[in-house]
């Protein structure tokens, strides 16, 4: 393999050319020379690819530490195989997304140092924000469709978002949001739907508009995953649509905004200790939030602190923010609400664990051993007819359901164990079911088999311990994530490609009733379910 060495009096000049990097190289080593288009070729790479998984600064998370005193004890031709062919523990192959001299470039990068991301604060955010149309020029009604059966999808490899009616199946209008979003959440009322992109930047659109429209956006960061609402109306005061929080991966942050124009309100940083050993951690990301509806009060999974922090938004008026920090396991990564919504479930996915949080009593109530990196999305809420009301999560790293039972109170003896495995075709991402429906469908993404990542697994409540039933729709791409419409009767799902298609299926015959071509669609979300956390 060709790759320029460098040595010692070289070196040097190197570090000057990635300005601000404390070099460490004995005068033994010998690293890779890069240019700086190369560096930044590779930096890109890096962050798009790697760093979800290895974080920015490559001190480890779902991935190992990747920094230089690791990396070049490796060759790089060794990196370059690794990169390539992925490993049986969790590290994906590249060979077929990236060409052989990207693969080349980010093993040489990865024994070079990092380079330090910036910071973003209040005023790279107020300077990115937008308002694009203000409060009092937005209708004043709602549209006569049937907004709240809306869908939201994602068409996460072009940057937009398409909004659907779900009774016509009309598609209504797409929105540039940003680059590949990670998630859409609805506001309390469900009138306005939130994206938040993975390069940090945050779009809100109003539902009520024809045709929907962007009405306010803002970049909250660098790197972001995760976005909700204030969901609480009570004694404590009515929060609907009022505050929006976004939290990001790099610079590790929360940002809370106004609810109706995105204008940034506060920042507060997730950088802390680790629960367990209490040492420093420069970088603990945001992971993924929930609104409580039981409080004024967000839930934020702090992934690399290992700590839930339920943050009390009520005072953010006199710029309080009240956080309380509760202990749970490291890689804190998704997770969702049981079916009362007192009970909040985390997984830890590099920990095969899953944390149960009481947000009444405010403690760590379990932390449940469910299989090889559980990947529940919110997962699924159901009753068991043995077990009672469970909450279900898929897992990345073999083809199961693990069932948990979330009733102390009546089915006290199965509360917080894992009461079911259930087997499905492959490994998978996302579990979805409706409380009106019979199904229980479970997405098979993550299988190295083409076959079974174009198949859906399903099961029917009635008959958990029987044989699920596999279905293909589609002979290209892969079948990712699921949601329902509002009554429950059918079920969405994405051909994620780039000729790639909506499948709509007939809940209750479970036979395709439309597809509707679109490229690149990934995750959908109902507005009536989002808002009222269904699922
Ligand atoms: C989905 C998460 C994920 C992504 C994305 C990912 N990795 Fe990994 N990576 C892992 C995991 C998990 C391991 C450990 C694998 C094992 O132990 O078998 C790993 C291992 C590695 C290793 C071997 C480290 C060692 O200690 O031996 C290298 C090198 C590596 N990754 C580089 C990369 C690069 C470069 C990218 C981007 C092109 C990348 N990874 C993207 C999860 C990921």
């Amino acid at each position: 393999m060709a790759y320029r060495k460098l040595h010692l009096l070289t070196l040097v000049m190197m570090f000057c050319l990635f300005a601000g990097l404390a070099g460490n190289a004995s005068a033994e080593e010998s690293v890779p020379q890069l240019s700086e288009e190369e560096f930044a070729k590779g930096k890109q790479i890096f962050f798009d690819r790697c760093a979800g998984c290895h974080g920015t600064l490559r001190k480890g998370a779902t991935g190992p530490n990747l920094e230089p005193k690791k990396t070049r004890a490796i060759p790089v031709e060794a990196l370059a195989t690794i990169v390539s062919e992925g490993t049986g523990g969790g590290m994906p192959p590249w060979k077929d997304v990236m060409s052989r001299d990207e693969i080349e470039l980010i093993a040489k990068y990865l024994q070079l140092d990092p380079p330090q991301p910036p910071e973003w604060g209040m005023e790279q955010m107020k300077e990115s924000w937008k308002l694009l149309v203000p409060v009092d020029q937005r209708p004043k009604s709602p549209p006569k469709r049937n907004w709240q059966n809306y869908f939201g999808v994602i068409q996460r490899d072009i940057g937009k978002v398409t909004i659907i009616d779900g009774d016509t199946k009309e598609i209504l209008t797409t929105l540039n949001t940003g680059f590949a979003v990670h998630i859409l959440r609805t506001s309390a009322s469900g009138r306005y739907m939130y994206s938040i992109g993975r390069d940090g930047k945050a779009t809100m659109i109003d539902l009520w508009a024809t045709p929907p429209n962007l009405v306010a956006e803002i970049k909250t960061g660098l790197d972001a995953r995760s976005i909700d609402t204030s969901k609480y109306k009570g004694k404590l005061g009515n929060f609907i649509d009022k505050y929006a929080v976004v939290g990001n991966y790099w610079p590790p942050h929360y940002v809370i905004m106004k609810g109706d124009t995105l204008e940034p309100i506060k920042v507060v940083s997730s950088r802390s200790y680790t629960y367990d050993t209490n040492e420093f951690h420069p970088e603990p990301r945001v992971a993924s939030i929930v609104a409580s509806h039981h409080a004024p009060e967000w839930v934020l999974n702090i992934k690399e602190a290992g700590i839930v922090l339920l943050v009390d938004y009520s005072k953010i008026d006199n710029g309080t923010v009240i956080e309380t920090k509760i202990n749970a396991e490291r890689f804190l990564h998704d997770g969702g609400w049981d079916s009362t919504k007192r009970y909040f479930l985390v997984a830890a996915n590099m920990k095969n664990k899953v944390a149960v949080i009481d947000t009444f009593e405010r403690k760590l109530v379990s932390l449940i051993e469910t299989g090889n990196k559980p990947h529940p999305g919110r997962g699924a809420n159901y009753i068991d007819p043995e077990f009672g009301p469970v909450w279900a999560t898929p897992h990345i790293g073999e083809p199961m359901v693990a069932e948990i039972g979330t009733d102390p109170v009546k089915h006290p003896q199965h509360a917080w164990k894992v009461v079911r495995k259930m087997p499905v075709a492959g490994n998978g991402l996302f579990i979805k079911t409706h409380p009106k429906s019979d199904n229980i469908w479970v997405d098979n993404t993550i299988s190295k088999d083409l076959d079974i990542a174009q198949t859906l697994t399903v099961y029917s409540k009635k008959d958990l311990g029987g044989k699920p039933v596999n279905m293909r729709l589609t002979d290209h791409g892969k079948v990712v994530h699921m949601e329902y419409n509002k009554n429950g009767d059918e079920m969405w799902v994405s051909v994620w490609d780039k000729e790639g298609e909506i499948v709509i299926i007939d809940d209750k015959t479970r036979k395709v009733k439309q597809r509707i071509p679109l490229a690149t669609p990934t995750g959908k979300f109902n507005v009536w379910n989002t808002m009222q956390d269904e699922y």
